[in-house]
């Protein structure tokens, strides 16, 4: 149907002649001759209509709307030198139109102007109820490409490298990643239901124990969890397993891998190996495991120097076991009004989302005099003033900025701060800083306070570290509870773009685990035998880590939301808009799935 793509005519091809195909991008009538700027896949070229070249085309260019399908057959030529468009790649050249012939016409009104030229912002609700149509522009058109080639980059890498893709199965049972689970009911095992997975996670180290080695896959998983810009419930993994390789040659092959698809895609060469920092730096340095190093603001702790001042606040956070640590914002005494830090205020209102009852402060005047709101100033001698002012390396100008009491909390506190005022202050460099950084050493577990239970912090399948467990057996039920793991995130610009681990490998080990996390041995039986039994057959030491794919091309394509880089994806209500999923299933359907539901209509949507 044609010879060539519309973008890829260039001056090589004057004289040419050519059959394309293609879409309407726009079409302009200038006294006698009609442009058509036709899009394809591959970009946009004009496409001159002259009457002379025969009437009846030229009617059917004056009747054409935007987004009609369309064939054409024409000669390529020179532009006239005034009419080079230097926006576009086809430019310089145009195509003289010898026959028109209209595939599909556009029935309807069309719900937005899909063209090049329209600069127009557009409700992403409307995009994602016509997102076939929203596709065809240009931003989406080049995030998928970019997606295809990154993940095309990926493969090739990992091919290489001597790994194999294969695929796991998507009606399975429950894989623990810490989300809720989408269930699906089983027609044939009555009143039983599969889960679909939240990651290949048990698979994947099935695979190893089957001698695969070194396996890939590009694996949708889901979960049921609040959404956010970088969430979704349907989502997209590069997940990655090998066999007989230790932490270390995981995390080298693994920059590589990131390496190389930066090089691809934006022609940059990163820096390897990866700066690494452990888990437990990053919560001292930051008050969070994926810390942002694009800048500085980091968070200092005063405890030392608080438990033993006046101030109730800082002190009475320390007798309780908590502490007092604090950001200094440079500068920030003369830009930050103390509107925006009291309550009320956005930096204030910040604070509290991250669960702090207050902000205290400290302004450093001129020759480091100090001035505060309430009570810190008062209650401070000279000598802890200038304690503290020597451990935030505060000069005149700067903005102390306290978080006290329970340390999780100022942890959050100070973290969902100091992101906020590098955005608010333009801190954060230029959209072409990468800062990745390894996260090591996380712990095994963590406490839930609610139900006052260790949970695993990434999941109960990671490696102890070898160092943190005796080789006693007898003795895992009190180390483990305070081991490291041998687990690691990559962390880039703040976002966490993927993480793994060393896997367990002895099933008594893997027993141990499930029960410091307080699984009964009849629930481990039950819900993890197989992999107990799998563990006991031959299972090689392994590892791996998974990245988050849509994550990775909306930070390659600077998009701000992973929505961006999805072709058909969810609200944030986990609706899909354009086939308006999910919906009612018919009583018939229930009844055979042995299902009854329990919703009951509200009122007024009933009424209606
Ligand atoms: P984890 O749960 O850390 O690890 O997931 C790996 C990466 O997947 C991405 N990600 C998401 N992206 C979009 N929407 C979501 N809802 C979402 N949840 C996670 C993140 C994250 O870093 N089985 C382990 C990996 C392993 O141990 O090998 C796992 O799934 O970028």
């Amino acid at each position: 149907m044609r010879s060539n793509n519309c973008g890829e005519l260039r001056n090589k091809h004057i004289s040419a002649e050519v059959k394309l195909c293609g879409w309407v991008d726009r079409c302009r009538d200038h006294g006698g001759v009609i442009f058509i700027d036709l899009r394809d896949r591959s970009g946009t070229v004009q496409v001159t209509v002259d009457p002379d070249e025969g009437n009846a085309m030229f009617e059917i260019a004056e009747s054409l709307r935007n987004e009609t399908v369309l064939q054409i057959t024409g000669t390529v030529r020179n532009r006239p030198s005034d009419a080079i468009n230097k926006k576009l790649l086809t430019g310089e050249i145009e195509v003289l139109a010898k026959t028109l012939n209209v595939l599909n016409p556009v029935k309807g009104t069309l719900p937005f102007t899909v063209s090049i030229h329209n600069e127009e912002p557009i409700r992403e609700e409307l995009r994602l109820r016509h997102r076939y149509l929203d596709l065809r522009r240009e931003r989406m058109r080049q995030n998928i490409l970019l997606r295809h080639e990154a993940i095309k980059t990926a493969r090739e890498f990992l091919e290489s490298e001597g790994f194999i893709e294969v695929e796991t199965p998507v009606l399975t049972r429950s894989t623990p990643e810490g989300a809720r689970d989408y269930l699906v009911p089983s027609r044939v095992c009555e009143g039983q239901w599969f889960a679909l997975p939240q990651s290949p996670q048990l698979f994947k180290q099935l695979l190893m124990v089957g001698g695969i080695e070194k396996y890939y896959q590009i694996a949708r998983c889901f979960r049921d969890e609040d959404l956010r810009a970088d969430r979704q419930p349907e989502f997209t993994q590069l997940d990655i397993e090998m066999s007989f390789m230790n932490q270390e040659e995981i995390l080298d092959m693994n920059e590589k891998l990131i390496a190389t698809i930066w090089k691809q895609i934006k022609g940059i060469s990163l820096p390897c190996p990866f700066p690494r920092m452990t888990w437990s730096e990053a919560m001292n340095r930051y008050g969070t495991d994926r810390p942002d190093t694009r800048y500085e603001m980091e968070l200092k702790d005063i405890s030392e120097i608080a438990k033993k001042i006046k101030f109730k606040v800082f002190s009475g956070a320390i007798a309780s076991g908590g502490s007092v640590k604090c950001i200094n914002v440079k500068g920030g005494n003369n830009v930050v009004s103390n509107v925006r830090i009291k309550p009320g205020g956005d930096i204030f209102t910040e604070a509290q989302k991250a669960g702090a009852r207050g902000l205290a402060f400290i302004r450093v005047r001129e020759s480091l005099e100090i001035d505060t709101i309430g009570a810190i100033k008062d209650n401070l001698s000279e000598e802890e003033k200038q304690k503290i002012l020597k451990l935030t390396n505060a000069e005149p100008g700067d903005l102390l900025l306290f978080g006290a009491g329970n340390t999780q909390m100022v942890n959050k506190t100070l973290d969902r701060i100091r992101q906020f005022l590098a955005r608010e202050l333009n801190l954060i460099p230029n959209k072409d800083s990468w800062n990745f950084l390894w996260v090591i050493d996380f712990p095994m577990f963590e406490l839930n306070q609610e139900e006052n239970r260790l949970e695993a912090l990434h999941h109960p399948f990671c490696s102890p570290n070898p160092e943190d467990i005796g080789n006693d057996q007898k003795t895992w039920p009190t180390d483990l509870p305070r081991a490291r793991a041998q687990a690691y995130d990559l962390v880039l610009n703040g976002l966490e773009l993927g993480g793994g681990s060393l896997r367990i490998h002895n099933s008594e080990l893997q027993k141990e685990v499930l029960k410091t996390i307080g699984m009964s041995s009849e629930d481990t039986q039950q819900q993890f035998g197989f992999l107990i039994e799998a563990l006991e057959m031959g299972a090689p030491p392994h590892g791996g880590l998974a990245f988050g794919i849509d994550r990775m091309i909306m930070l390659l394509s600077g998009e701000e939301s992973i929505r961006e880089t999805i072709a058909f994806p969810k609200t944030q209500q986990a609706r899909c808009l354009m086939t308006q999923a999910p919906s009612h299933a018919s009583d018939q359907q229930l009844k055979e799935l042995h299902v009854e539901s329990t919703w009951i209509i509200p009122e007024e949507n009933s009424s209606k």
